[in-house]
């Protein structure tokens, strides 16, 4: 495949889970990837797996703090010192933030939060676009959101409302840069097994992963194969939009009757004709003759 050939990408938090993954499938496209990140233990592994699959040339590490402007200009000048310009800012580094009830919130770790989860998406929008500007060519800015910015209940009080920022400046961002074929474009994750969820310990979080109606556990490879294909060429007419990647999570909803086989509906067939005085039908499912 080599959708991403000639672009250059910086990928904030691609020293660790789907900005790793993501890192690598863009390599492996074509692409010259920037990887950003303030873990310099993790941000060396993630170029020497790029170097034993051969794209050692195609890879850098910056130390980085997305949550300081001087850190994210810095990684979009060293994209484009090294690489020459920047077409695609993958802006995806996060933590779990503050969490607690909000009477046990500290202004300090709710500030904390902002300032790597939006705070740090604002710096990348601002100097990625300015260096897409430059060239003029256009380009792509992705951003990680999470369907914890989407319904309620899908983290903490300060995380989630963090994420709820992301989506509102994705949509509102891709407005002012449309006429200079900037597309800003999110991914809205589900449960995705990376450190940041398990810290290494996926058994621990069973609960969550099995909650999801797709059989297969979330995968940062997964959330991969979405960005490349919304940093493609194929994506070209899409931008203000954040795709939930989430195997069916939200789809699901507030699941007032149940899940799967244990939802109320799916024990049974017919229709409710309400308070109209015409009799319900139901038909009692055997077990096996529900999928039908
Ligand atoms: N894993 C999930 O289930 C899930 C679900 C929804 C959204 N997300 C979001 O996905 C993104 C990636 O998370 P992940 O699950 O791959 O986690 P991860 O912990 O595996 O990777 C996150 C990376 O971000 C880096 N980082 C954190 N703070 C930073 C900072 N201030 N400056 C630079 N780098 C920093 C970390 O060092 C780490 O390498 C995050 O934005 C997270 O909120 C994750």
């Amino acid at each position: 495949m080599s959708k991403l050939r000639g672009k250059v990408a910086i990928v904030t938090g691609g020293a660790s889970g789907m900005g790793r993954a993501t890192a690598m499938r863009f390599v492996a496209d074509g692409a010259k990837v920037v990887v950003a990140d303030l873990n310099e233990k993790n941000g060396a592994e993630t170029v020497s797996v790029a170097e034993g699959q051969g794209h050692g040339e195609d890879i850098a590490f910056v130390r980085c703090d997305v949550a300081r402007e001087a850190d994210v200009a810095a990684v979009v000048a060293e994209a484009e010192r090294r690489f020459g310009r920047l077409d695609i800012a993958y802006l995806n580094a996060g933590v779990g933030g503050a969490f607690g009830p909000i009477a046990e919130t500290s202004v300090e770790d709710w500030d904390y939060t902002f300032a790597v989860l939006t705070r740090s998406v604002f710096l990348g929008m601002k100097h990625a676009s300015l260096a897409m500007k430059k060239h003029g060519d256009g380009g792509v800015i992705l951003v990680t959101a999470s369907i914890a910015g989407l319904v309620g209940g899908g983290g903490s009080h300060a995380y989630s409302a963090a994420k709820a920022a992301v989506i509102s400046l994705i949509e509102n961002v891709a407005a002012e840069l449309g006429p200079d074929r900037i597309r800003v474009v999110g991914i809205a994750p589900g449960v995705i097994s990376t450190p940041l969820v398990h810290r290494g310990r996926p058994e621990k979080y069973e609960k969550q992963f099995g909650q999801q109606p797709w059989p297969d556990r979330g995968q940062p490879e997964h959330i991969a194969d979405v960005a490349a294909f919304l940093c493609s060429d194929d994506a070209r007419f899409i931008t203000g939009e954040t795709i939930k990647v989430d195997g069916g999570l939200l789809a699901q909803g507030i699941a007032l009757w149940g899940t799967g086989a244990d939802n109320t509906f799916m024990k049974s067939a017919g229709v409710n004709r309400g308070t109209t005085g015409e009799a319900m039908v139901v038909r009692t499912l055997q077990p096996g003759a529900r999928k039908t």
